[in-house]
C-alpha cells in the first residue's frame, strides 16, 4: 500500500492547480509518483499545465495528466468535467477541492462583490464539487466495481484562528469545516469519505495572481524563483522572519501540503473522516509566540555519560 502503488489505477480531479508553484500543482506531482491512472489538473489557465506534465513524464510517471478550463464556481462547468472524466475513465475516485485566492482587505475597503466572489469560489465551489463528484464516484465499472472515493478540500489556517485573512476569505474557510464534517456523514452509506487540509503560511503563487483570480482570470508570466520571492515580504509582514529558529515560523513549501493531501485521498487514511487537519507547522498553537514564555531554547540533548 505504502510507496508507488498508494493510488494504483485510480483517477480523479484537481482544482487550482494551474501555477507554476502551488499546492495544487504540486498534488498533481505527488499523485503521480503515487500513481493514479488519470489525474485531471483543472484551472482558470491552463497554461502551466504542460510543463506539469513534462516534468511527471522525465520523472517517470505513467500517469495521464490532463489539463481543464475550470472555474469551480461554476455548475455546468463542474458537471461537464466530472461527467467527462467518468465517461472515459469509467471511474471517479478522488476529487481534491483547492482553488482558492486570497486578497488582503480592511473592512472598509471590502464590498459585496469581494465577500461573494471569495464565498462563490471556496466554499459554492467546494459544495459544487462534492455534489457532483459525489454521484460520480459512484458510477461502477469493470474497473471499478465497488462505488466510493475521497475528497479532500483545502481550507485554511484562517479558519482556525480570526487574524490571517480578510473577513470574507475567513468566513469561506470556516465554512468548509461544516462542509467537510456534514458531507462525510451525509456520504456515509456511500463509501465517500471526505476530508481536508488546512495550510498555514506556505511558499505558493497566492498573492501573485489572486488579484486576476478573484475576477475569474489568471496570467501569470512569472518563474517559479520570481513566485517564491514575491511571498517573501508577506512572511516578513506575518512575522515569519523574525524568529526563524522556531519551527512554527517555518515557511512551509506546497508539497508539504500535497503529502497531507495524498493522505488524505488514499487509503492509509481509511479511518479519518469528516476532519479538517491543520497544517501550519504549530503556528496556531503557539498563538502569540514567544510573547508571554520568553525566548525558548532548545532543549539539552540528554546526557548520556
Ligand atoms: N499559500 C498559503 O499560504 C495558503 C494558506 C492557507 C490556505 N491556502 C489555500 O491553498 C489553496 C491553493 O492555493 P496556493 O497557495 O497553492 O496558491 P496558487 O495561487 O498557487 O493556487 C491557487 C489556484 O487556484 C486557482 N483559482 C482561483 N480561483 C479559481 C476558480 N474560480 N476556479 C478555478 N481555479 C481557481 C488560481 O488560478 C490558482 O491557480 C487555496 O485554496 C488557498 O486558499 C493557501
Amino acid at each position: 500500500m505504502l510507496g508507488p502503488d498508494l493510488l494504483e489505477g485510480k483517477v480523479g480531479l484537481v482544482t487550482g492547480a494551474g501555477t507554476p508553484y502551488g499546492i495544487g500543482r504540486e498534488c498533481v506531482k505527488k499523485f503521480a509518483a503515487a500513481g493514479a491512472k488519470a489525474i485531471y489538473a483543472c484551472d482558470l489557465n491552463t497554461s502551466s499545465i504542460s510543463s506539469l506534465q513534462e516534468e511527471c513524464k522525465r520523472a517517470g510517471y505513467a500517469t495521464i495528466i490532463e489539463g481543464r478550463l475550470l472555474d469551480v464556481s461554476n455548475e455546468e462547468q463542474t458537471v461537464a468535467i466530472v461527467r467527462e472524466i467518468t465517461k472515459i475513465h469509467g471511474r471517479f475516485d478522488f476529487c481534491i477541492a483547492n482553488a482558492g485566492f486570497a486578497n488582503y482587505r480592511n473592512l472598509n475597503d471590502t464590498e459585496m462583490v469581494h465577500y461573494d466572489r471569495q464565498v462563490n469560489v471556496m466554499t459554492r465551489g467546494v459544495f459544487l464539487a462534492i455534489k457532483y463528484g459525489s454521484q460520480a464516484m459512484m458510477v461502477t465499472s469493470d474497473l471499478k466495481p465497488q462505488p466510493g472515493g475521497t475528497f479532500v478540500v483545502t481550507g485554511s489556517c484562517a479558519g482556525f484562528s480570526g487574524a490571517y485573512s480578510d473577513l470574507p476569505y475567513a468566513v469561506a474557510k470556516t465554512a468548509l469545516h461544516g462542509m467537510v464534517s456534514s458531507g462525510s456523514a451525509h456520504l456515509s452509506s456511500s463509501n465517500i469519505r471526505v476530508n481536508g487540509v488546512a495550510p498555514g503560511f506556505t511558499k505558493s503563487s497566492i498573492l501573485t495572481v489572486s488579484k486576476d483570480a478573484e475576477n475569474g482570470e489568471y496570467k501569470n508570466d512569472l518563474d517559479e524563483d520570481q513566485l517564491k520571492e514575491n511571498h517573501m515580504w508577506f512572511f516578513e509582514r506575518a512575522g515569519l522572519l523574525k524568529s526563524p529558529e522556531y519551527f512554527y515560523n517555518r515557511l512551509q513549501d506546497p508539497s508539504e501540503i500535497a503529502s497531507v493531501q495524498l493522505f488524505l485521498a488514499s487509503d492509509l487514511s481509511s479511518c479519518i473522516n469528516g476532519q479538517m487537519i491543520l497544517a501550519d507547522s504549530g503556528k496556531t498553537a503557539a498563538a502569540t509566540g514567544d510573547a508571554c514564555t520568553g525566548p525558548i531554547p532548545p532543549i539539552k540533548p540528554l546526557d548520556l555519560s
